[in-house]
């Protein structure tokens, strides 16, 4: 998958299946009738953040029932360097690592890009978006998290949108092509002030799959987020 073709067509919406009804998780996807982008999987350890969910298998599954859909992998685990390798091999696009989780993330970001995985970055909202400035070079994605991660359904923490502005302009100064995501409380009411900001990539967990026509939901989320590039 080539990221940077998909630029064109921001924003991006992946719904993430975090929300999906665990029971049924391959009907609410295919309830989206391909109104999304990509499919967005939270991967939690239980120790960097306070919660569980997929593992690499889970991955794997969808990778064979959707091999057209990128995978948008956000790994919240202690030790992401353990952990890495088998979402990369069962099918991960995109995999973004906190930068609080690891000491290394220079090294890790290199190693996740030699397994021909598109690397990410992201941060919590009590983090200063100037921790990632020296390992934006190495990138596909920055992940901005909304929320403290951990739990779908939160609300919008508007503080970070500064975070949103600021990598956008780093971007631009610096001649840089990663894609900007937003992941935690995203919604129809916030996606063009988001897009606005600078965002590409949408995350979108309740406002998608908590709402009784998902379909319905996502095109309406990028319909709004569509009017941040009119403004933009
Ligand atoms: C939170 C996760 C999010 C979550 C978003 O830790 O990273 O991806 O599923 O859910 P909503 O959109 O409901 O806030
Ligand atoms: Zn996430």
């Amino acid at each position: 998958m080539n990221l940077f073709q998909t630029r064109e067509r921001r924003p991006l919406l992946a719904p993430s299946l975090l929300a999906a009804d665990p029971l049924g998780i391959r009907a609410h996807i295919d309830a989206l009738n391909g109104a999304h982008h990509w499919l967005h999987l939270d991967i939690m350890d239980g120790h960097f953040v306070p919660n569980l969910s997929f593992g690499p298998a889970f991955l794997g599954a969808l990778r064979r029932t959707y091999p057209e859909v990128p995978m948008d992998v956000h790994l919240m685990v202690v030790s992401p360097e353990s952990f890495f390798v088998p979402f990369a091999t069962q099918g991960a696009d995109v995999l973004t690592v906190h930068v609080e989780a690891t000491p290394h993330i220079h090294r890790l970001l290199q190693s996740v890009r030699e397994l021909g995985v598109h690397p990410g970055v992201t941060l919590n909202p009590g983090t200063p978006v100037e921790f990632l400035y020296p390992v934006l070079h190495l990138v596909d994605l920055v992940l901005v998290m909304s929320v403290n991660p951990g739990f779908g359904g939160q609300s919008f923490l508007p503080e970070v949108v500064p975070k949103i502005e600021a990598l956008h302009r780093f971007r631009e100064v610096q001649g840089l092509r990663f894609l900007i995501e937003v992941d935690g409380g995203v919604s129809a009411e916030n996606a063009e002030c988001l897009v606005k900001s600078g965002c590409d990539v949408l995350v979108a967990g309740n406002s998608v799959f908590g709402m009784p026509h998902p379909e319905l939901a996502a095109k309406a989320l990028l319909e709004a987020g569509r009017r941040g590039l009119n403004r933009g």
